[in-house]
């Protein structure tokens, strides 16, 4: 029986669901909401489009009833609040990160060898508080950032190459923000190196926009994206539950890889059964290692504000 939990029924829940649903590799898909009957709404829609879309794939939705979601193989986490106006960051830290807490125990009660990825924002520092709440080993609990970025990257490439985005190779490092760490030097268009291809500064100019891409999508809609999150953080599921072993970059507790120690930050991995098979330690040279570090600093900086708060 093939399960995964998804919980939080909101824009990327629900897509992160639908994706799951279509891809039609899973025997279930459940989605849980604290918002009474909207989980449940939610899975009935998806699930009612099943002979649409030529999938098998049961969706049931519930009202926080964690009972239900046992012996899921992996649980996405998507819920939680945007920042609202007037609200401070360590009110937006404190509130998700309780959120997470209170999520990660009822996951662990259902299903304690679950696979927990984390997509709620902070996304780098709600990875720390999923991990920590959880207990578990780092390459159980990972975050969702890097697939997104990666793919706003690849997709603003294509739109001024006039390639297909799938010809274009791409790793992001770092964490999920302003100080994320495009890697130039290991772009390629079917295997062109992608400065072969692009002006330096057109190519600077789309490393720009997509650090703020995220920033983007809210100014046109008012909050933040979900068709492409929710989809990335499908990717993730399929790897795992599927054991392909694909190579994405993923937000991952950092064990001295890059000089980096006790740090949650965007980085390739291998990703099948097991969650992270490995850290994939890429050669980064001085330039990268000091975005690294820059990136690391910003994410050290809302860990320790999550610590002072002692919520944990
Ligand atoms: P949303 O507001 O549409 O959905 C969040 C859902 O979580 C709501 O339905 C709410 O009722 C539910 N929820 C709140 N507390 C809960 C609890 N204790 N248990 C179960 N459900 C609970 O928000 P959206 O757009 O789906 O975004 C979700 C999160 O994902 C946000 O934190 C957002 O910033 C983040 N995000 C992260 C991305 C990434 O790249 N990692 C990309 C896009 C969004
Ligand atoms: C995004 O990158 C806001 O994290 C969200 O779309």
């Amino acid at each position: 029986m093939k399960k995964v939990t998804v919980v939080g029924a909101g824009n990327v829940g629900a897509t992160c669901a639908d994706v799951l649903a279509q891809k039609n590799f899973l025997d279930e898909v459940v989605l849980i909401d604290i918002k009474e009957g909207f989980a449940e709404g939610k899975a009935l829609d998806i699930w009612e489009a099943a002979a649409i879309n030529h999938f098998d794939t049961r969706v049931n939705g519930y009202t926080n009833d964690y009972s239900k979601t046992a012996g899921s193989e992996v649980v996405v986490i998507t819920s939680g609040i945007p920042r609202k106006p007037g609200m401070s960051r360590d009110d937006l830290i404190a509130t998700n990160a309780k959120i997470m807490m209170n999520v990660v125990e009822n996951v662990m009660e259902a299903s304690p060898d679950a696979i927990i990825i984390v997509v709620a924002n902070p996304l780098d520092v709600m990875t720390y508080a999923a991990h920590k709440a959880s207990g578990k080993a780092a390459n159980k609990v990972f975050g969702m950032a890097g697939i997104l970025d990666t793919s706003r990257y690849k997709a603003f490439l294509a739109t001024e190459l006039g390639v297909s985005p799938n010809d274009i190779q791409a790793l992001l490092m770092g964490g999920h923000g302003d100080t994320m760490v495009p890697l130039k030097r290991y772009t390629t268009v079917s295997g062109i190196p992608v400065t072969d291809l692009i002006d330096d500064d057109k190519l600077d100019a789309i490393i720009d926009r997509t650090k703020k891409g995220g920033g983007e999508i809210v100014k046109l809609l008012g909050t933040s994206a979900w068709y492409a999150p929710g989809a990335a953080a499908a990717q993730m599921v399929e790897s795992i539950v599927n054991d392909q072993n694909h190579i994405f970059p993923v937000c991952v507790s950092l064990d001295g890889q890059w000089g980096q120690n006790d740090v949650y930050l965007g980085s390739p991995v291998r990703l099948g059964r097991n969650g992270i098979e490995e850290i994939i330690e890429i050669d980064l040279n001085e330039d990268e290692m000091k975005d690294m570090e820059t990136s690391s600093a910003a994410v050290k900086s809302v860990m320790k504000a999550l610590d002072d708060m002692k919520l944990m």
